[in-house]
């Protein structure tokens, strides 16, 4: 059943659990993404970035291959489809237009205001059409080498006013985390996390999930996550099976073999996160 975010994040909140958001990336990942979560019978988000709707054909081609699988497994737990760091209101609409059931705004590069002000167009738009929203205050790096890496954290009063102002359903605060690989572990900003969490009273997102200890997502849910995007790590998963189901097999041609040697990885890895998270069917 496709549904938007806001119930469940709001149940995630009040039982101090988690939601994993999954990037999909082609329909195999969709497809085993579906079949594991409705194993476990518990909800999830499947994020889509802007470069993944293209590269699989645009919203409506994602949309409604979602909602076909999804009848086609008879999927029964709750899956939400949700654009990743849309970067402008036009982009939100096409996502929601097409049947998307959540969008994220980052409008993170602008100013406070401008950021205040992209937003609530999208929320508007997104709210006349049962459409959840997620939106980022502060600036999230990429690859982070937390060695040597001035760290941008989001700032507490600029929360509070966006979530006063924008009324999104869920927050994505810049506490420390990056997309991408890490090298060491990321330098999480635990008391500022739980204070935008108490002040603001929204469910906060962590993004760049992967590569980031069990203890600290742990930790985490204590302070106000209640939803974790992890992409990076099932696609480095996914691609060290299929590296090595090819390396082992000279003579496999046939594409569906070779997509789906990668499958129990990212399946593993969706049942420990799960676990981690704490995630309760809904
Ligand atoms: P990773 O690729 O680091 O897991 O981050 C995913 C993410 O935050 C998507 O928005």
């Amino acid at each position: 059943m496709l549904v938007n975010m806001s119930d469940i994040l709001k149940d995630a909140m009040q039982k101090k659990y988690a939601v994993a958001q999954f990037n999909i990336n082609n329909l195999e990942w969709t497809r085993f993404i579906l079949e594991e979560v409705d194993k476990l019978k518990v909800p999830v988000i499947l994020g889509v970035s802007e470069g993944a709707a293209k590269y699989m054909g645009g919203y409506k081609t994602v949309a409604n291959m979602v909602e076909n699988l999804i009848e086609y497994l008879g999927v029964s737990v709750p899956v939400v489809l949700h654009l990743d760091h849309g970067s402008s209101f036009d982009v939100c609409k096409q996502a929601i237009d097409s049947g998307f059931t959540s969008v994220m705004i980052d409008a993170s590069k602008y100013s406070i205001d401008e950021n205040i002000k992209i937003t609530k167009t999208v929320v508007k738009y997104a709210k006349e059409n049962n459409v959840s929203t997620e939106a980022e205050v502060g600036y999230l790096k990429n690859n982070l080498d937390t060695t040597n890496t001035e760290v941008m954290y989001a700032n507490l009063d600029e929360c509070i006013k966006f979530c006063k102002e924008t009324n999104i359903d869920a927050l994505a605060p810049a506490l420390g985390s990056a997309h991408g690989p890490y090298i060491g572990q990321p330098n999480l900003n635990f008391e500022l996390m739980k204070d935008i969490s108490e002040k603001c009273n929204v469910p906060l997102v962590l993004h760049g999930g992967s590569g980031i200890s069990d203890e600290l997502i742990k930790k985490s849910l204590n302070y106000g996550i209640c939803k974790l995007n992890i992409n990076t790590e099932l696609q480095q998963a996914w691609a060290n099976c299929v590296r090595k189901f090819l390396d082992e097999d000279k003579n496999v041609y046939d594409p569906r073999k070779i997509i789906k040697s990668g499958e129990n990885s990212i399946k593993e890895i969706i049942d420990y996160k799960i676990n981690i998270l704490g995630t309760q069917s809904i």
